[in-house]
């Protein structure tokens, strides 16, 4: 990972603050299991900079962003670089304190308190991913300010008070930009430093197909960054909403098509099919059809 940091152009001193970091703080064996080992890695120098910064100086960071910006991909590979265990937290409309931070249960005629993810990720030193934090209510989300701010505590009537580990983070996601997305309140966004997650680059894509699909072959790799930036161009200008904008989309597809159906075929059901407007499908499909011949397949996009 700290080579691919380097491949990203990230400052020798933050990666050597970073090495520190991984020599202060070391890991139980018990805990090994849950330092991801991505599969994906995350393309943006910009974005690697401010949050390697923003960990490093201790805060937590939010990341904002449309749908398949990379904002997990970016998470898990920060855990990754870190080497810290990761706890993975997806917020729903009832998430509350007791499946955040505990339950209380019997055993043997004793009241225990069964940990919760964010105890564990507290005592732990772990990174904790709050996962569509807005999908929550915010006042169910109140138990965990004294815990996102400079007290680093767990303080809940009920549970015995303890204080997070200083290597534990929080990484929060949070989809923004299409109709319906809930937003978090002030009290909430004060706790984290705020990224802005940017569609990933022509170039970046390209070098994404590319490293998951090494068989794909350059010109293809080329034409359906452009797809994917025509269609960009038609979102940015409100012709089409954001819905066929879906890069997990096109990368399935690609997948799809190396196991035997035609590349309109897949990206049929990758792009076109995920709106549902009869209209605006029409319009994805046309960009569709004058950019790819319908009867292209594996023998075409991939070598040998
Ligand atoms: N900048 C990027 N670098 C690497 N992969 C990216 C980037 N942006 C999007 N992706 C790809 O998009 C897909 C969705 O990523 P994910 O992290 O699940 O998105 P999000 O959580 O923002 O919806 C993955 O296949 C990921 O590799
Ligand atoms: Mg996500």
């Amino acid at each position: 990972m700290l080579d691919f940091l380097r491949s990203q152009g990230i400052d020798e001193s933050i990666i050597n603050e970073v090495i520190a970091f991984r020599n202060q703080y070391p890991v139980k064996d018990c805990h090994k299991v849950r330092i991801p080992v991505p599969k994906y890695k995350y393309y943006g120098t910009d974005v690697w900079q401010k949050a390697l910064t923003a960990l490093l100086a201790g805060e937590n960071i939010l990341l904002v962003g449309p749908k398949a910006t990379g904002k997990n991909v970016l998470a898990e590979n920060l855990a990754a670089v870190f080497c810290r265990p990761q706890w993975d937290i997806s917020f729903y409309l009832n998430t509350d304190a007791a499946s955040l931070i505990g339950t209380d249960t019997f055993k043997n005629g004793e009241v225990s308190l069964r940990h919760g993810p964010i105890y564990k990720c507290a005592e732990e030193g772990g990174f904790g991913v709050l996962d569509e934090i807005n999908m929550a209510k915010n006042e169910s989300l109140s138990v965990l300010h004294a815990t996102l701010d400079f007290r680093r505590i767990i303080d809940v009537p009920g549970y015995e008070r303890i204080q997070l580990s200083p290597c534990t983070r929080f990484i929060a996601t949070m989809n923004y930009g299409y109709a319906g997305t809930r937003e978090v309140n002030e009290a909430l966004a004060s706790r984290f430093m705020v990224i802005n997650m940017p569609i990933i680059t022509a170039d970046n894509l390209k070098k994404l197909l590319v490293t998951a699909h090494p068989a794909l072959k350059e010109e293809y790799a080329d034409q359906l960054v452009e797809l994917f930036q025509e269609i960009r161009g038609k979102c940015d200008s409100s012709e089409i909403s954001t819905k066929a904008l879906d890069l997990r989309g096109l990368m399935a597809s690609v997948k799809l098509v190396s196991q035997g159906l035609t590349l309109s075929q897949a990206l049929e059901m990758g792009i076109v099919n995920k709106t549902f407007d009869d209209f605006e499908r029409q319009l994805v499909s046309d960009i569709l059809t004058a950019r790819i011949a319908t009867d292209i397949g594996r023998e075409q996009i991939f070598k040998n």
